[in-house]
């Protein structure tokens, strides 16, 4: 069997979409795995894919990072394992379409406890242990909605403009002992999201998306360069960097906010 060459990933959300794919590429590249989300039988089935196609080693963590201590469960779990990943990508994530006030405050509460509290807490743990043993790399999944603000789908709009803060923010601190963080902000990708985020009429699903792969390759070829951030959308990239920023921010909003609905 083929000696892995690459280090070890710990990267969540892989039962499905951008996360999957993350999975396939380090894989190939002869890395092995930890992968983890809720659904332990597609996990199952993406550890045996993996192992037999690239002959690496995977791990399987089947639990809800949402949950009370999610995270913290994850770190027990990695430890119990006797494993210290030198690459973590923080990819699991959900949206939730709708007018805030008409939404289930549980849902919204689950979103942040998912999309920001599990990904900090992951990120604080791991990012200190690689920076204490040698260093490593983090990637972090935000959006191009982590730079703008969006009605209809606000709180959402919200976690992911903490993700792209916090990313761009730790990756100053920790470069110089050698951690990079990477801020991967796609723009729409086909996957499950849009179904269990209740957006697939929506303008903006309707106007089609990027692959999970080709998504997951620009996230994952950015990280092993070292890139603080990387808008997988050229179109999007642009229109963030050099117009946006022009118009007024409500009328933005506004703008923003129409592709969030039917
Ligand atoms: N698709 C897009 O348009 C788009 C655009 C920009 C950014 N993103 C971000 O990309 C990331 C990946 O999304 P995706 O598009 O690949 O969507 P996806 O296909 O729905 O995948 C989401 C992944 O997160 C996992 N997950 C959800 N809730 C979880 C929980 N409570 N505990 C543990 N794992 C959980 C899911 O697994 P289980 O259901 O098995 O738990 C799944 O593996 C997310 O952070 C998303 O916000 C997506």
């Amino acid at each position: 069997m083929a000696q892995s060459t690459a280090e070890l990933a710990l990267i969540t959300g892989a039962s499905s979409g951008i996360g999957r794919e993350f999975a396939r590429l380090h894989a190939a590249r002869g890395g092995d795995v930890i992968l983890t989300a809720r659904r332990g039988d597609a996990l199952a089935a993406l550890k045996d894919e993996l192992q037999a196609s690239y002959g690496i080693t995977a791990h399987v963590i089947a639990l809800d990072l949402g949950a009370p201590n999610g995270a913290q469960a994850l770190i027990a779990a990695v430890q119990k394992l006797g494993l210290a990943p030198r690459i973590v990508i923080n990819n699991a994530g959900f949206g939730g379409a709708g007018a805030h006030i008409d939404r289930d405050i549980a849902a919204e509460r689950a979103m942040i406890d998912l999309n920001v509290i599990a990904l900090v807490t992951l990120t604080h743990h791991f990012a200190r242990q690689m920076a204490t043993t040698g260093g490593g790399r983090i990637l972090n999944v935000g959006s191009t909605a982590g730079f703008l603000n969006g009605p209809h789908q606000a709180v959402y709009f919200a976690t992911k403009n903490f993700v792209n803060s916090y990313s761009q923010a730790l990756d100053i601190e920790l470069r110089g002992k050698g951690v990079s963080v990477t801020l991967l902000a796609p723009g729409y990708v086909e996957t499950e999201f849009a179904q269990v985020a209740d957006l697939t009429q929506t303008k903006m699903v309707k106007a089609g998306g990027a692959t999970a792969r080709a998504t997951a390759q620009a996230g994952y070829d950015a990280m092993m360069a070292g890139r603080a951030v990387k808008i997988s959308d050229a179109k999007l990239a642009f229109m963030i960097n050099w117009i946006f920023p022009l118009l007024p921010r409500r009328m933005l909003a506004k703008m923003v906010g129409q592709t969030q609905l039917p």
